[in-house]
């Protein structure tokens, strides 16, 4: 294992101190730091030739133009997306779950119809689909976890019947880590019936190693966030399959996505244009090109090795502290690992550490269901990124003695 990692000096939020400590960030699952890189390249697009895109004859809108197009390419190739599939701007994830539901639900749904999902999912992946399901009368069935705390292929195969028009499931979970076989479970759903609509909440996805579709099981539809990713706020990614998208009807109206408007009525573009009213985050999916660009970098030099094996010492560290409970220690999983130390509620665990300059995520992490699964209020999660390093675990490590010295837990099996 590399002790110190080489991409640290690439994000100049490390010349911070927190608290008059270093800073140590395991907080990645929730937004990645951002590389000088990114920082330029959104600087860039603000300065050297800004201007609206898609609507301008002259010089820069046009370069601007191209370049927010060459994103969409550039994602596409990082998924390896066959043509058939498009790439759609949002705002996030979260934009993205609620355009479909909200679109392919409202004229495909109707009352009885089930939407299958798990109770790891992120609100993000539950809430849209409560809303649609409210509006059409249709259900929602959860799948449980298996005891390796992954989503269980067996109970999703068992949900599946004649009413079945969605599944939407997460391939990471941002709250544990655990890496669901989702291709497996996509494969065993389009076996049973090709016409299920097959969504995967990919959040996690692309920052922790090399996806793309295929490894992901082909679904219907994927999403994900640049932020997370290294790269700016405001732009999600929505790829979905074109048929699909043709047929659906516009999720919001307004400039860029017409093709013409009368008083009586107006007609649409295209997908991907035919979902992206208005002025979209222009400079941010121009940065995120960057951000595609330095993660591609990272893993071609060994960052999914770098993340793995600091991943499995955090795990060895964390279990050597007495009272510390991991949750799904052994089960496959990304740079992301979730715990308890016994005795102490996490968010006094949390403010111990952001004394001594740590970053970590406590609470529910937007997994009420998954909490309420495990017995739970919250956990603390500490996620890791290509900025992390030996010390920042050894940090973390030091801060849990200190919690459990404080709350006099020490001896709290
Ligand atoms: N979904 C983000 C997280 O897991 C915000 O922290």
């Amino acid at each position: 294992m590399r002790d110190v990692s080489p991409w640290r000096s690439d994000f100049p939020v490390f010349q911070s101190s927190m608290n008059g400590q270093e800073f140590v960030y395991l907080d990645t699952a929730s937004s990645a730091q951002k590389p000088q890189a990114v920082i330029d390249a959104l600087a860039n697009a603000y300065s050297q030739n800004y201007a609206n895109i898609h609507r301008g004859l002259y010089s820069f809108s046009q370069e601007m133009t191209s370049l927010f197009e060459l994103a969409r390419d550039k994602v596409s190739k990082f998924l390896s997306l066959p043509s058939s599939y498009d790439v759609v701007f949002v705002r996030n994830t979260t934009e993205a779950i609620n355009l479909v539901a909200q679109s392919w639900g409202s004229q495909n749904l109707k009352v009885g119809d089930e939407i299958i999902l798990s109770v790891m999912e992120h609100h993000a992946n539950i809430v849209p689909w409560q809303l649609i399901a409210e509006r059409t009368g249709a259900v929602i069935r959860y799948a449980n976890l298996n005891d390796h705390l992954e989503i269980d292929r067996s109970h999703v195969k068992s949900l599946l019947n004649a009413k079945t028009k969605i599944v939407s499931l997460v391939h990471i979970s941002n709250a544990l880590g655990v890496v669901n076989p989702i291709a497996e479970i996509l494969s065993d759903v389009k076996k049973y019936n090709k016409d299920i609509l097959t969504i995967v909440d990919a959040s996690q996805s692309c920052v922790h190693g090399r996806v793309n579709l295929e490894m992901l099981g082909q679904p219907d539809f994927l999403a994900f966030t640049a932020h997370k990713i290294y790269g700016p706020n405001g732009v999600g990614i929505l790829a979905g399959r074109s048929d699909i998208l043709n047929k659906m009807p516009p999720y919001q109206g307004g400039g860029d996505m017409i093709e013409t408007v009368s008083v009586t009525g107006s007609s649409y573009k295209p997908s991907p244009a035919k979902f992206e009213a208005g002025t979209p985050a222009i400079s941010e999916v121009i940065a995120l090109s960057s951000a595609l660009d330095y993660l591609s970098d990272a893993f071609a030099k060994g960052a999914d090795q770098h993340e793995s094996e600091l991943t499995k010492y955090m795990i060895d560290q964390l279990l050597s502290v007495p009272g510390v409970t991991i949750y799904a220690p052994h089960t496959k999983r990304a740079g992301i690992v979730s715990f308890n130390v016994d005795g102490v509620h996490h968010s006094d665990v949390a403010m111990v550490l952001d004394q001594m300059g740590i970053a970590v995520r406590t609470g529910h992490h937007c997994c009420m269901p998954l909490m309420e699964e495990l017995g739970v209020t919250g956990t603390v999660r500490a996620s890791i990124g290509l900025h992390s390093q030996k010390s920042d675990i050894d940090a973390l490590v030091r801060g849990l003695r200190k919690v459990k010295s404080l709350f006099g837990a020490e001896n709290a099996a």
